[in-house]
């Protein structure tokens, strides 16, 4: 048995952000870990896999479609699936691997296993017992199933399994027009697939502001991805290399059926708290699963405490991530403050859609009087010389006191640019604060500059 200050439950974006900076603060810290390797969801078997596969097909894009128009003419480059996943699970390696060094940078214990807590105070992993004086629970979430769909991760998949396909199938059906849907959606769609999205909803992307919801949608489906909205699935049936998938269009109460080779369900994801312990611990959860947490991230047993998707609030790395850190500041005794008025969103299809702060239309239902600025790529020449004109950059501010509250970009490096507007907002800026700043030319942050200004005297490019 070994003695901790903390241990910390997951190796995910949270969980290893977390036990780092309880090791940087003088904390002794372990972290239980089950997976082969660190990194959890997202770099495994999410975020960084998909980037990887939303990179390289976008490369197979260029070349088909712009590298001729520039003068590089010749035969386009084809295929090879194969190579394309090992490039893939390299770029997974280097970066489970990296995590493995800080760990041993910052003298940090991964206990191998599954972790479970059998009393506060203690982690059980295999069969041994650990002593912590602190626990976080940062064991993240998994795919949501729906009733009559069976994920067997080769014709109805989850991320997970959609990251491993054997092959690139002819017919790809994607259910849920969320992030997952679209990010995978549009790589196979890149690669040949016919990829149709059957979305429950009338928009895609729920919870986005509605202009860059319409204008995303009609970009993709120039990609050739095709929607169907409105509908909801009933089943899949599947034979041993093919699926039918059944839907009923909410509209009619019709039902329809689409034949693909594989399906990938994207309908969300929930908390994974399997196997922790937690009902027999007495913690208090949400009516959705979610371990529950005050302000500092401490559930209701002393010496626990819970960050990231297995808590209420977005389920992504980067706001686990500063869960993780602040969690570690309180246990430290520091302050611990994340604010969750700027976690910004970015969806990585190319264009990429980016977003913080209020939606044009939760800032009108605020009450507040806003005025909105918007700067098309159209205007800005670097985006022109690349061939990424489409898409906007969107900025709500108060119109009383010029506040920034929200931004909403589609367009070239939009997930970047976010950023500009999520250090503003963090400062309280004005759009005249952000108007008033020199941005470099040519860039594509002109493009945030423009639409600072038309909140204000107005945009020159225009
Ligand atoms: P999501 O919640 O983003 O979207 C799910 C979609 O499925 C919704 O549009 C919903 O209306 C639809 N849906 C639900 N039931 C349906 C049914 N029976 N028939 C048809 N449509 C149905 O979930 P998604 O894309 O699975 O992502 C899961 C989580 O992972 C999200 O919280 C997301 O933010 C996160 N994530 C974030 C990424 C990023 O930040 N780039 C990348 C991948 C995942």
């Amino acid at each position: 048995m070994a003695s901790y200050d903390v241990i910390v439950i997951g190796a995910g974006p949270g969980g290893y952000v977390a036990a780092i900076r309880c090791a940087q603060l003088g904390l002794k810290t372990a972290c239980v870990e089950g997976r082969e390797t660190l990194g959890g969801t997202c770099l495994n078997v999410g975020c960084i896999p998909s980037k990887a596969l939303l990179h390289a097909s976008h490369q197979l894009h260029e070349a088909e479609h712009n590298f001729a128009k520039m003068g590089l003419k010749g035969k386009s480059p084809s295929v090879d699936w194969d190579q394309m996943k090992a490039y893939k699970d390299d770029v997974i390696g280097q970066n489970t691997k990296g995590i493995e060094f800080l760990f041993k940078k910052n003298k940090i214990d991964w206990l191998k296993g599954w972790g479970s807590i059998p009393a506060a105070g203690q982690v059980e992993v295999g069969d041994e017992i650990h002593e912590a004086k602190n626990i976080i629970i940062a064991s993240g979430s998994e795919p949501s199933t729906l009733p009559g769909v069976e994920i067997d991760e080769e014709i109805v998949v989850s991320s997970t399994g959609a990251l491993a396909l054997k092959k690139i199938p002819k017919k790809l059906a994607v259910i849920g027009a969320g992030v997952i849907g679209l990010e995978l959606g549009s790589v196979y769609a890149r690669l040949g697939s016919e990829v149709e999205v059957i979305e429950f909803l009338d928009v895609i992307t729920p919870g986005m502001d509605g202009e860059v919801q319409k204008n995303f949608q009609k970009l993709l489906k120039k990609q050739g991805l095709k929607f169907t909205m409105g509908a909801a699935v009933q089943k899949v049936e599947t034979t041993k290399t093919k699926a039918k998938l059944t839907y009923k269009l909410r509209k009619d109460d019709s039902e329809n059926t689409i034949d693909a080779d594989v399906v990938l369900v994207a309908t969300g994801r929930r908390p994974y708290v399997d196997g922790l312990g937690l009902e027999a611990l007495g913690v208090e959860m949400t009516e959705r699963g979610q371990i529950k947490t005050d302000s500092q991230w401490r559930t209701n047993i002393p010496g626990v405490f819970a960050i990231g998707d297995a808590i209420e609030g977005p389920m992504l790395a980067h706001k686990a991530e500063d869960e993780g850190m602040a969690a570690a500041e309180v246990i430290a005794g520091k302050h611990g403050h994340v604010n969750y008025d700027v976690i910004p969103g970015v969806i990585y299809t190319a264009p990429e859609v980016a977003s913080v702060g209020l939606t044009e239309e939760a800032a009108k239902a605020s009450g507040r009087n806003i005025k909105v600025g918007k700067f098309s790529f159209m205007g800005n020449g670097r985006a022109k010389a690349v061939f990424q004109g489409d898409g906007f950059v969107k900025i709500i501010a108060d119109k009383d006191t010029d506040r920034v509250l929200g931004a909403h970009i589609i367009g070239p490096a939009a997930g970047d640019l976010i950023h500009e507007i999520c250090v503003a907002m963090e400062f309280g800026a004005s759009a005249e604060d952000i108007a008033l700043t020199c941005h470099a030319h040519p860039t594509f942050s002109e493009a945030v500059r423009e639409a600072a200004l038309a909140c204000g005297s107005g945009a020159i490019h225009m």
